[in-house]
């Protein structure tokens, strides 16, 4: 495989309204980190650019609650954003800010540069208006019921709830956010860009070169978007805060924060190049470039469709992939800044990286956890009780001790050196551990490349769970009794102790190179430990066993990691909870119709899929841990099912056993803490929330279709 030239690598930009949690930390940063770290051991050419999204409604909105302006919110959530990547070891090559003049210029050179060649259209429409605030509805001035998943938290430009793109037109019972009132049409007109145009390319380019190198999740969007049709996209906006569209007349309109946004990967480019006295052209316009950007699931659209037709537009290469998660939950709810279900980066830096409570060891601690659970292919969970045993289980007792083991070995039983090497004594057990060490490398390095960020580090514990495993086998401490016991010609107790030892190190050493790229402090630490300079982490030395010189004195060793304490996981457990009741009864809700808003109509064969049938509770017990659960086995006549429901805080389990459920019964399985669920049953919500069985009128046998 030819390496490409040089890498220019991205994370999604977060808009600047607000502090960030680590879903999105493990959804578009730690992958993105932990890849440029691994491609700076390789010593390739890449930047990693990142900065602040500081346009768009989010932050005139985001002002207004907070009673100031616009500039000061970006001035605020820029520097503390900021902060927090610093802290968690985000290392960026520029942390740029789209409000930056040479954004500006930038975004607008490139509008200019699309509207000159007639890339774009001018179009005259009718655009939700709020007559009492005298001003055009767009985007997060404009919400309603998403089309998609029925959430009532869908904006004009995207659904909270389920990430997907919409436009104003689609939601249901919009309101205006600004006054509250329904919004009235009004002409307006926006410049376009018309993505139909490109269909071809968007088939050739994802659906044919990309199919296989892109994430499935990736590829299926887009195709799901392509097969759509796909829709001319408006680049301008009605609005007082953003970039001005730079064409004469125009006032008033800004770019759409959309069109701005990712152009803010260049800017920053451009913005680093200026800094470091480089050439940032060869970045975006070199073939010999590999661009990557690094997402969560709700970008996918611009970076996978819309970015890539203005890049190609514009005469920039495109990138080779975009590697998107999926979202990640937190303890069995999805993460809301709304709700306040969430885990703020600086929440977990106050609590468990200020300096007392173990430091740099917590910022790793987290890159393990959030890696290890990584939502690479689905949606997953952040649990305290998982991070505790992420952490005890697996970076204390498997990593943690291989280390501090072989360190304090050595500094008993080879006087705090690194002992020899005796060849000829060399055994089975030895020779597969040295095996172990030489595969490693191209495993995780193949893995890391495909963007497999969690089975990759996966390999790097795995590799530290087979030096235990040898050390246990060898017991050098056994050994070690023999020599004192038989006296001082015991010399071959001390070979083999030597061996054990200096093999321990040697595959030590490949630890700190293999762990540096998902945890750097850790690996910087072992690297004091061994007393050896930076360089020893180049990637080019994995899989070498002769890292550490004989004879070499090493220091003691420190501990890699602290343990989490049960009552450290209680206190984040209810402190997650008691934000929960606290921001509900902040609150101010917009009154609540009598009934919930009808959803958009579905044609018969929709509805013809769905498969309901009348079902007999038989058995129902609290899930462990989730106050919202409970596992029920439910007779369908021709089998019986298990299924999680979320009914936990609306009915006691002894009270349902016996009562007959419609259950959706042709669901696709799905996990819910673990347990499989096979289908979901219906439940009428009153007004006041409260959750009514819809069930036969008498009993009927269970399995009986209801259509
Ligand atoms: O979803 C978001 O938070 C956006 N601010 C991401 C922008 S990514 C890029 F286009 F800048
Ligand atoms: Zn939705």
């Amino acid at each position: 495989m030819t390496q490409p030239k040089r890498y220019l690598i991205t994370s999604a930009l977060p808009y600047a309204n607000g502090l960030k949690h680590v879903g999105h930390l493990a959804g578009a940063y730690i992958p993105a980190d932990i890849y440029t770290r691994y491609l700076r051991a390789q010593k390739r050419d890449v930047v990693f650019v990142c900065g602040s999204d500081e346009h768009g409604t989010a932050i005139p909105i985001q002002a207004a609650k907070e009673g100031t302006t616009p500039r000061a919110i970006i001035d605020k959530y820029h520097e503390a954003m900021k902060q927090d990547f610093e802290d968690l070891g985000m290392s960026f090559d520029i942390y740029h800010r789209t409000s930056e003049p040479i954004h500006h210029e930038t975004a607008q050179e490139f509008f200019t540069y699309l509207n000159d060649r007639g890339e774009l259209e001018v179009k005259e429409t009718e655009q939700y208006y709020d007559e009492e605030a005298k001003s055009f509805l767009a985007d997060r001035y404009i919400k309603g019921t998403c089309p998609n998943c029925g959430s009532d938290r869908a904006f004009g430009d995207q659904c909270e709830n389920c990430g997907r793109t919409l436009s104003p037109d689609e939601l249901i019972n919009p309101v205006s956010t600004l006054s509250g009132s329904a919004p009235v049409k009004k002409k307006t007109s926006h410049w376009y860009l018309p993505l139909g145009k490109h269909e071809a390319f968007l088939r050739e380019w994802i659906l044919k070169e990309h199919k296989d190198d892109w994430r499935a999740n990736v590829v299926g969007q887009c195709k799901s978007w392509i097969e759509g049709g796909l829709q001319s996209r408006a680049v301008t906006r009605d609005l007082d805060w953003g970039i001005k569209v730079p064409v004469a007349g125009a006032d008033g309109k800004m770019l759409y924060v959309w069109f701005d946004a990712p152009i803010g990967y260049i800017s920053a480019t451009k913005q680093w190049a200026i800094d470091n006295d480089k050439d940032w052209k060869p970045y975006w316009y070199d073939a010999d470039t590999k661009l990557v950007h690094f997402i969560g699931k709700d970008n996918i659209v611009f970076h996978a469709i819309i970015f890539p037709i203005m890049l190609k537009l514009h005469g920039n290469i495109l990138p080779s992939n975009v590697p998107s998660n999926e979202f990640l939950n937190l303890e069995g709810d999805k993460m809301s800044t709304s709700r306040n279900w969430k885990l703020d980066m600086r929440d977990y830096i106050n609590d468990f990286v200020k300096k007392e409570n173990g430091g740099e060891q917590c910022v790793d601690m987290l890159r393990y956890y959030l890696t290890q659970i990584a939502p690479e292919t689905k949606d997953s969970e952040f649990m305290w009780k998982g991070f505790q045993d992420a952490v005890n289980s697996e970076l204390v007792s498997i990593f943690g001790n291989f280390i501090n083991r072989t360190w304090v070995l050595m500094h008993k039983l080879c006087g705090g050196k690194v002992p020899k090497l005796h060849e000829e004594l060399l055994d089975d057990t030895d020779k597969e551990l040295m095996k172990e060490i030489g595969n490693a490398k191209s495993k995780i390095e193949n893995l890391l490349e495909d963007f497999k960020f969690r089975e990759a580090l996966f390999e790097v514990i795995d590799l530290s769970r087979k030096g235990n495993q040898y050390m246990q086998k060898k017991e050098p401490w056994i050994k070690a009794k023999k020599t004192t016991d038989d006296g001082p010609q015991s010399t071959e107790a001390q070979k083999e102790i030597d061996n054990c030892l200096h093999l321990c190190l040697q595959l030590s050493a490949n630890l700190a190179i293999l762990i540096n790229p998902f945890l750097p402090f850790t690996a910087k630490k072992m690297l004091h430990m061994m007393k050896v300079v930076e360089k020893m982490l180049d990637w080019e030395n994995a899989g070498k066993l002769k890292l550490l010189s004989v004879g070499y004195a090493l220091r003691a060793p420190e501990l890699l990691f602290r343990k989490i304490e049960d009552d450290e996981i209680k206190f984040q457990v209810e402190k997650l909870k008691a934000g929960l009741v606290k921001k509900e009864e902040q609150k101010v809700e917009a009154p609540k119709s009598e009934t919930a808003a009808l959803k958009s109509e579905i044609v018969f064969d929709d509805f013809a899929k769905i498969d309901l049938r009348v079902g007999t509770i038989v058995t129902a017990e609290k899930v462990e841990k989730a106050d919202k659960l409970l596992k029920l086995s439910v007779d369908l006549g021709f089998e019986t099912r298990t299924i999680v429901s979320g009914i936990a805080l609306h009915f006691k389990p002894e009270d349902i056993i016996g009562k007959q459920v419609v259950v959706v019964a042709n669901l696709a399985p799905r996990k819910m803490r673990g347990i499989e669920s096979n289908g979901m049953i219906l439940m009428a919500e009153n007004k006041d929330g409260k959750l009514h069985f819809v069930n036969p009128d008498s009993i009927i046998n269970p399995g009986a279709p209801v259509n």
